[in-house]
């Protein structure tokens, strides 16, 4: 396809008479086979399709407000809600948050507020507990997105319960990603962590919280290739390591490199 008609796709199909409700028509013809899970490969298949240029429209950004507006992502919800392990389900879902990734990548509050209201959390919760790789890694994705938001950030520490359901099933996913590795939705994580720390409760919380699978090396051999991953992490586990929950160096710029209580390079080198 013509770049300038990719560009052009999401208002086409906004605008033109009849598009949005023919694409939700086919999104809602297979709510009656999602539960008890009997939908077939062809159908979910055809969901799939009209979800993907929904996809494209919650990506425009002539037409996003718009498709929030008429609160268009309601319509995922009952896909979302599923939890059939069949891959046709695993597929929608995966479609789904891909809607919902799409309006998360923006950083508008806005969508962040959006996104809070309609309980986009707890859904992603579950999905990062028990989806596919990729799906828990969109999931994540989309809340590591919230919370970078500082309307997502109160919201997931406002209570300690909050905060505990996300940092419980961060510490799920750790387990299970030392088992089982996967370097793209680790960082994910450990970009999650590293935000919470952000929050002075949530930073005390996970003084005693953070899995012991970060601290001793199991993911060395993951992040091997991505020094930019192996920084993060170390800047996290600095954080969590000083008392005052700052970067153990003070000043401009990162925090040197080398475990709390190692010897770090002898003062900052900053040229002008
Ligand atoms: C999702 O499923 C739960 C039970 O599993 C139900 O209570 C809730 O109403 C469902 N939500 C939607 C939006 O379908
Ligand atoms: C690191 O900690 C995890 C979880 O406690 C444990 O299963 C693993 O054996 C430890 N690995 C090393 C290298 O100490």
């Amino acid at each position: 396809m013509k770049r300038e008609t990719l560009n052009n796709l999401a208002p086409l199909l906004w605008y033109s008479f009849g598009t949005i409700a023919a694409l939700l028509q086919e999104i809602v013809s297979i709510y009656p086979a999602l539960s008890p899970p009997t939908l077939s490969a062809s159908a979910a298949n055809r969901a799939c399709n009209a979800l993907a240029l929904l996809q494209t429209v919650a990506a425009h950004p002539e037409t996003r407000t718009p498709f929030l507006e008429a609160e268009i992502p309601s319509y995922l919800f009952p896909i979302l809600n599923t939890t059939s392990e069949a891959k046709s389900f695993e597929y929608l879902r995966l479609t789904s948050l891909g809607v919902l990734g799409a309006l998360a990548k923006v950083d508008d509050t806005e969508v962040v507020k959006f996104l809070l209201k309609k309980e986009v959390i707890p859904l992603c919760l579950r999905i990062m507990g028990t989806g596919s790789e990729l799906s828990k890694t969109v999931a994540t994705f989309i809340v590591h997105k919230i919370m970078l938001d500082e309307v997502g950030l109160q919201h997931i520490c406002a209570t300690p319960e909050c905060f505990f359901e996300v940092a419980n099933v961060l510490a799920n996913m750790v387990v299970a990603l030392a088992e089982q590795p996967s370097t793209r939705l680790l960082k994910h994580v450990i970009h999650c962590y590293i935000r919470l720390t952000d929050d002075p409760r949530a930073c005390a919380g996970l003084r005693t919280h953070l899995p012991e699978a970060l601290r001793n090396g199991t993911f060395d051999n993951c992040l091997r290739d991505d020094p930019v991953a192996k920084h993060v992490l170390q800047k996290l586990l600095d954080k969590l390591a000083s008392p005052a929950g700052e970067a153990p160096h003070p000043g401009p710029g990162p925090a040197a490199g080398g475990r709390h209580g190692e010897p770090a390079p002898a003062g900052p080198s900053h040229t002008p």
